[in-house]
């Protein structure tokens, strides 16, 4: 066996042998040395279209593109060794048919390494899952808030609230399940339906904004770090990372303007700093 075929990552097996045993531990990822700290922690990460709203500043996931979710795939396989990492297949590059998904799909695991992609599946999708597993490409499915589907929902609106969205999310998790799909992420739905989805599929779940009662969790990581002002009202900041860039950006200006900043040739090697 060559070095390179020697993983020390989790497998597709690992993370589907994760069903009904201990939480999933999932977040999203974007850049290598974020990838790097989030390695040690994770069992999943996701190099998720929300790179779109999170890093771009774009007002929605719609107008992300093959290149940015390659871009920033390549970044995180680059810093993490050990998390199975899944990219999102972005708007538009799946839903025309299968070869289409096909096409895109090696595209991303070629240009990336990654091991896995997801794609935000309505029922209209499980064909591109089916084809996609057939051909060598482990695919997580995403039902409930589908965010890549805002403009037809009218908004980050969460799912199951009446009795037809209720059957139409089961049918959808269970024709992703049915089509070959390793795991299903459930986001933005209440805890019976999440809990009934979990016990009526075979893979793992993995919940946002849909309760405990999934195999495993996933959050945005600037979400729980506290990056922004705003957060979804379900997530948990564990960190007030604003708060902490803010402070040292505005002593770091404070020295510059009062010339405090000592740099010079004699310094300019790497160093690990001191906390
Ligand atoms: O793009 C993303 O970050 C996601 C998660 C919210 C699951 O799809």
């Amino acid at each position: 066996m060559s070095k390179q075929t020697q993983t020390t990552r989790k497998t597709v097996k690992d993370i589907a042998a994760a069903k009904g045993g201990t939480p999933l531990v999932c977040l999203t990822a974007y850049d290598a040395p974020t990838a790097a700290l989030l390695d040690e922690h994770a069992d999943l990460l996701l190099v998720g279209d929300s790179v779109g709203m999170v890093v771009h500043g774009l007002p929605s996931t719609v107008g992300v593109t093959m290149e940015m979710m390659i871009l920033h795939g390549q970044a995180v396989m680059r810093g993490s060794e050990k998390a199975f990492v899944v990219v999102d297949m972005p708007f538009g590059s799946y839903e025309t048919n299968s070869d289409q998904a096909f096409l895109n799909a090696a595209r991303i695991m070629k240009e990336t390494g990654c091991q896995a992609v997801k794609i935000e599946s309505g029922a209209y999708a499980a064909a591109q899952i089916s084809h996609l597993v057939e051909r060598g490409v482990p695919v997580m499915g995403h039902v409930g808030l589908r965010p890549q589907a805002i403009n037809v929902d009218g908004g980050f609106r969460a799912k199951g609230r009446t009795a037809d969205e209720r059957s139409r999310v089961i049918a959808e998790a269970r024709a992703a399940e049915a089509a070959g799909a390793f795991a299903i992420v459930i986001e933005g739905v209440a805890e019976d339906l999440a809990a009934e989805i979990t016990a009526g599929v075979s893979c793992p779940t993995i919940g946002i904004g849909a309760s405990g009662a999934c195999d495993g969790q996933i959050l945005v990581t600037p979400d729980l770090l506290g990056l922004f002002d705003w957060t979804p009202k379900f997530v948990r900041r564990y960190a007030s990372l604003n708060a902490t860039i803010s402070e040292a950006v505005a002593a770091y200006a404070g020295d510059v303007r009062a010339r405090r900043f000592p740099g010079t040739a004699e310094t300019y090697t790497m160093r690990k700093p001191e906390s």
